[in-house]
């Protein structure tokens, strides 16, 4: 978008606001498609789960990986007008829960649709083998999360030594393992970490066959980075590095799949702002605006994001710190931005704002999360 159509649409809507380009996400989505060819991709939702997006993204073809029962109803909203055959097959072939850990409450509430869940543990299968009988199972394996910038090891994933047992143990329940997930970590961008997860999977897939399951599916997760800076090597050097190991490591039917939450979605987001007051602290300026860290820019505290601020004034830019409107000091939105001499109403700007944002805002304070505007829907 333009200078003059943020301005314009600020100008129109009012701020906070966060515009989301759904030209941008079905982009993304024919990037991620063209380089790995192979891979069926599904939307992690808990990315950005405005129902607009999912609309989006089910129309271009995605599946959709879902981590609670909210979210496996947003996508349902979209095939609850088909015939209870064609919902079933869309349940089947293109929504994984992904969230190893399920409620019980969720696991009998999901059980009529015979969904694909994953499980990381005995005991979660012993829940899923109780109130989700007719759930098919994926295992969650841990993996290197080196480099990511937000760990999911330290929580999810058996260690690869007690994979092999674990699929055993549910089949001896009585329950079907389909196959395989991991998860580098979000925002990976040390491509290593996928190389060793694939070979590592592929080790456990051989022993599980050798002891006679061949499993079906091979779910490489998310961790596709998004490109925030000129540091993030290109998604084609990734995706080639993923095809050579997969071509080299698993049979040739395998169902591979991912779940990209970041990559679809992280570019196609700006969220814009005002600034409502301005202070001079210990000789720097500090400025404040009408967004925070429990809004729009949630993202630096849960997702260990950095958010550049920019605006559409000209002139010498000096550091200055921003924060947000809420009373609480960890409401920071950063100490060393660089910004010319802005005053009370001036717009700033924060780009690749669209995963991990919005998603996690809050009510703090009584300030609403900030209006959000799609367009090219
Ligand atoms: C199980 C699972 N899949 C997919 C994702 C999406 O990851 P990303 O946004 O890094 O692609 C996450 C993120 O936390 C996750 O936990």
């Amino acid at each position: 978008m333009t200078h003059k159509q943020l301005q314009s649409a600020a100008r129109k809507h009012g701020t906070p606001l966060v515009i989301i380009d759904h030209d941008l996400i079905r982009k993304n989505y024919a990037e991620f498609r063209t380089h790995l060819p192979k891979v069926q991709v599904y939307y992690a939702v808990k990315a950005n789960p405005a129902p607009e997006i999912v609309n989006t993204l089910y129309h271009a073809g995605a599946s959709f990986d879902v981590a609670s029962l909210p979210e496996f109803m947003t996508v349902y909203e979209n095939i609850r007008h088909l015939p209870a055959r064609q919902q079933q097959e869309f349940i089947w072939d293109k929504i994984i829960y992904a969230n190893p850990t399920k409620p019980k409450e969720t696991l009998v509430a999901l059980d009529r649709y015979k969904p694909l869940v994953t499980y990381d543990n005995l005991n979660e299968l012993k829940k899923i083998r109780q109130y989700a009988p007719h759930a098919g199972v994926v295992l969650r394996l841990a993996v290197s999360n080196t480099g990511s910038q937000c760990e999911l090891s330290n929580k999810f994933g058996c260690a690869p030594g007690e994979a092999v047992d674990l699929i055993l143990a549910a089949f001896k329940l009585g329950l079907v393992v389909e196959g395989l997930s991991f998860h580098v970590g979000s925002q990976c961008t040390n491509f290593e970490n996928f190389v060793q997860a694939l070979n590592s999977a592929a080790a456990v897939m051989k022993e599980s066959k050798a002891r006679g399951h061949e499993l079906k599916i091979l779910d490489i997760g998310g961790g596709f980075p998004a490109p925030y800076d000129r540091h993030v090597r290109p998604f084609s050097q990734l995706a080639r590095k993923i095809n050579t190991e997969i071509e080299r490591l698993f049979p040739k039917d395998i169902q591979i799949l991912a779940e990209p939450g970041r990559f679809l979605v992280a570019s196609a987001a700006i969220s814009l702002a005002r600034i409502i007051g301005k202070a001079i602290r210990d000789g720097k300026t500090c400025y404040y605006i009408n967004d925070s860290v429990y809004h729009t820019f949630s993202g630096i505290i849960f997702d260990h994001c950095q958010y550049h601020l920019k605006t559409f004034k000209k002139g010498k830019r000096e550091v200055c710190a921003v924060f947000g409107q809420t009373c609480d000091g960890l409401d920071t939105i950063s100490q060393s931005e660089e910004l010319p001499d802005l005053a009370i109403d001036d717009l700033v700007y924060a780009e690749n704002i669209g995963a991990y944002s919005n998603a996690s805002a809050t009510y703090f304070n009584g300030f609403p999360p900030a209006k959000v505007w799609h367009v090219n829907l």
